[in-house]
């Protein structure tokens, strides 16, 4: 209680954008718009915090299902996103990764996403980590098949596989656990985001909407997670 936690990763789970803009009569577009520069401005408060890692959910594989409409003006936003707001990142030094099936998006989108990782590569402040196109269990299932390959060509033995094997196996390899994950919203699931990598996480829900999620509300789920005593299972 007394000492404050160490906070090296925020995990974000941004929901809630259509239902801010239902509530307002608007398109549920214009709540996405929104939504991504709150993206903008919650990474830049994370950044000052001098957290390590921030690790945002932007598209599930679940979300390919939404309608024709929505995915296509998701996608030409996230192509907008890569363009400007990305590159901005890449100016303040912030190290861009991408975790998710990514061979499922247009073409364009993937060359983008690969220069922006080799662009940013080499900073160390903060790295933002978006999931796009990301599936926990879908990730857990491709690590089991490159384990079950090494095995089957000899690389490794059955009996080396353990927690770090697996770990190293999936799209966060070099990515530390989320000390904190946050779902905005009201809902209370993870929605198939990092089904692993969450074990010993802490967990904040808030019932405010993304478009309307502030630095200030970060600060009170910070505040809130310093208070928490992390057990991992010991007395
Ligand atoms: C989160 O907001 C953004 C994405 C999943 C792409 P939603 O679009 O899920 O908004 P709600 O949950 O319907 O309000
Ligand atoms: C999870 O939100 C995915 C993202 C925030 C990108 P959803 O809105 O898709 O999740 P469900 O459908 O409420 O579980
Ligand atoms: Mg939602």
């Amino acid at each position: 209680m007394t000492e404050k936690n160490e906070l090296k990763h925020i995990a974000i789970i941004m929901d809630g954008n259509g239902r801010w803009a239902s509530k307002r009569g608007l398109p549920r577009s214009v709540g996405h718009k929104k939504g991504a520069e709150v993206v903008k401005e919650i990474t830049k408060a994370v950044a000052e915090k001098g957290i390590k890692y921030l690790t945002l959910y932007a598209f599930s594989t679940e979300n390919w299902q939404r309608s024709a409409e929505e995915v296509s003006f998701l996608m030409s936003l996230l192509r907008q996103y890569l363009k400007t707001d990305l590159q901005e990142l890449k100016e303040n030094q912030v190290r861009v990764r991408f975790i998710g099936e990514r061979y499922m998006l247009d073409n364009d989108i993937q060359q983008m996403m690969r220069n922006l990782e080799n662009e940013t590569a080499h900073f160390d402040k903060l790295t933002v980590c978006i999931a796009l196109s990301y599936g926990s269990r879908q990730e857990i299932i491709a690590a089991t098949k490159k384990i079950a390959q090494s095995v089957k060509n000899g690389d490794i033995l059955i009996e080396d596989i353990d927690i770090n094997l697996f770990s190293a196996m999936l799209y966060t390899k070099d990515i530390p656990e989320p000390d904190l994950l946050i779902r905005t919203s009201g809902e209370k699931r993870l929605s198939n985001y990092l089904l692993w990598q969450l074990a010993y996480s802490e967990l904040e829900f808030t019932d405010v909407y993304w478009p309307d999620f502030t630095p200030e509300e970060l600060q009170r789920l910070i505040d809130n997670y310093n208070t928490r005593e992390r057990r991992y299972g010991k007395v």
